[in-house]
């Protein structure tokens, strides 16, 4: 079987290995891979920044934005040969802690959590993969074509659940929302903004092109220019980008009580001044709350599942930009300007 592989801290090693079957003590259910969405993430591991092989082995199969179709699964576990599903990228810590042990772990106490495609797990860039039925999700046959943007709307569901538990703190309406960085969790973000009825604004540094008309497309509004004009005292910002200044000029153009959600992960860079101070008396004095979220549980791929199928399938679609056979998957993590999501398609 053909799989995407790469030895993890190791730069340029990357490569099309034919793997085994994936063995029936795996997990119960048997799914064909369709799509294999690509990400920063799976860019870092590639240049060798980041990712953990399975133990006692020295290759990584990547590929943790995943679609696949059910060939086998258990009666009654909620599957059938058949439906379109999605694994579940982190698997519960070991030990357990206490939030793993309660089906929270994208909350790990103690970092011992696994990854599939990232930390000790294999990932599905896989012709076939097998997973247990908890640890897989099924998608509406009509999300055929986008069912890939499960795992990174569920990272989106996750950090909106957050906000919304924040926000309910005190009495809060919240009206703006300032999302910074179209990209696809920024795209998405604001997707699920939309939805909720907020009055929406995205940021991004591009002036045209298919970012600033998808952003259009979904009744928001874009902004190329400053982080003020676009924030304007916001009652949530979510910032998407991992840029540092970004994420610290989030926290001043929020309004009172404003809550920022920080989910891009920051690589490197030149190191940043910043007056504390005056930023803890802000944070204070206007009760903000600046959070990071990562990650999602099974409750939070349910609820992305949910808001796909309520958005516009051919607003979706239009997220993927390339899709890339497996045997051209450099191709795939070459980023060209106008990408939003590539996908490699084991269909092709
Ligand atoms: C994935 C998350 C994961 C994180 C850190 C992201 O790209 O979407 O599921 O927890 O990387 O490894």
């Amino acid at each position: 079987m053909r799989a995407l592989t790469v030895v993890p801290q190791q730069k340029d090693s990357a490569r099309v290995d034919d793997v085994p079957a994936p063995k029936p003590e795996a997990g119960a259910v048997l799914i064909e891979t369709l799509a294999i969405g690509i990400c920063g993430t799976d860019h870092e591991i590639v240049s060798g920044g980041y990712g953990e092989a399975p133990p006692g082995e020295e290759r990584l199969i990547l590929g943790h934005e995943s679609l696949g179709r059910v060939l086998e699964a258990p009666a009654n576990c909620g599957l059938s040969a058949g439906d379109l599903a999605v694994g579940i990228v982190r698997h519960p810590d070991p030990v357990p802690c206490p939030n793993c042990a309660a089906g929270e772990w994208d909350m790990c106490r103690n970092g011992q959590y696994t990854e599939h495609g990232i930390k000790g797990l294999h990932g599905f860039c896989t012709e076939q993969y097998r997973i247990e039925p908890e640890f897989a999700v099924r998608v509406d046959a009509g999300l055929e074509r986008v069912g890939v943007l499960l795992e990174p709307a569920s990272v989106v569901a996750k950090a909106w659940e957050h906000i919304e538990r924040i926000g309910g703190r005190a009495v809060w309406s919240p009206r703006r929302l300032l999302v910074t960085g179209a990209g696809p969790i920024g795209l998405l973000a604001a997707m699920m903004g939309v939805q909720r009825g907020l009055d929406t604004h995205v940021l991004d540094r591009v002036t045209d092109g298919l970012k600033p008309q998808l952003v259009r497309d979904l009744g928001a509004t874009y902004h190329s220019g400053s982080i003020e004009e676009a924030a304007q005292d916001a009652d949530i910002v979510i910032e998407c980008t991992g840029v540092g200044q970004l994420a610290l000029d989030a926290i001043h153009n929020t309004a009172h009580d404003g809550i920022t959600c920080l989910t891009g992960i920051s690589s490197g860079g030149r190191p940043l001044q910043v007056d504390a101070r005056a930023l803890n008396r802000e944070i204070v004095l206007e009760n903000d709350v600046v959070f990071g979220s990562v990650n999602a549980n099974r409750r939070h791929y349910e609820k992305a599942a949910k808001a796909l199928a309520q958005a516009d399938e051919g607003w979706l679609a239009r997220l993927i930009t390339r899709r890339v056979p497996l045997d051209r998957w450099a191709e795939a993590l070459a980023k060209r300007g106008d990408d939003v999501k590539t996908v490699i398609d084991l269909t092709l």
